[in-house]
């Protein structure tokens, strides 16, 4: 897997986000083991709660286009430093494999890769109930 080009993906899909609230862009990129990429950017909403995160339209897209076994996805924000994955979004990432890698980074040349498992510790799953 070419983590700097899923990074660099995830660069590139932060341009489409919608985000005239917080005015803060976070584009994803997420790699299957089968080698598509869906990329997802955030999509803000007057309703606030109706927000959803890039993270979560990337897996979103991927879903309702048949895939669901994710290798790793990339996170970019506008931030110069590292972006993670929010609460809700680590959850949904769990649902689908607790080896998923998660790669954030400061720049393409300095990836931090972990993964969902070690950010989501003990998490909930469907082998829970
Ligand atoms: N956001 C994401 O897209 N992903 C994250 O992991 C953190 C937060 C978005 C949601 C909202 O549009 C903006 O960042 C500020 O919270």
């Amino acid at each position: 897997m070419d983590q700097k080009l899923l990074f660099q993906m995830a660069v590139e899909a932060r341009k489409k986000a919608y985000v005239p609230y917080s005015k803060f862009r976070v584009g994803a990129a997420l790699l299957t083991h089968n080698g598509r990429i869906y990329t997802g950017c955030n999509i803000e909403c007057a309703s606030f709660g109706a927000t959803n995160c890039a993270e979560r339209t990337a897996i979103f897209k991927a879903i309702s286009e048949g895939n669901k076994d994710f290798e790793a996805i990339a996170i970019a924000s506008d931030n110069e430093d590292y972006t993670f994955p929010c609460g809700i979004c680590r959850q949904v990432i769990f649902e689908f494999g607790k080896n998923i890698k998660i790669i954030v980074g400061k720049s393409s040349e300095n990836l931090k890769v972990m993964t969902i498992e070690e950010l989501l510790p003990n998490g909930f799953s469907k082998e829970d109930f």
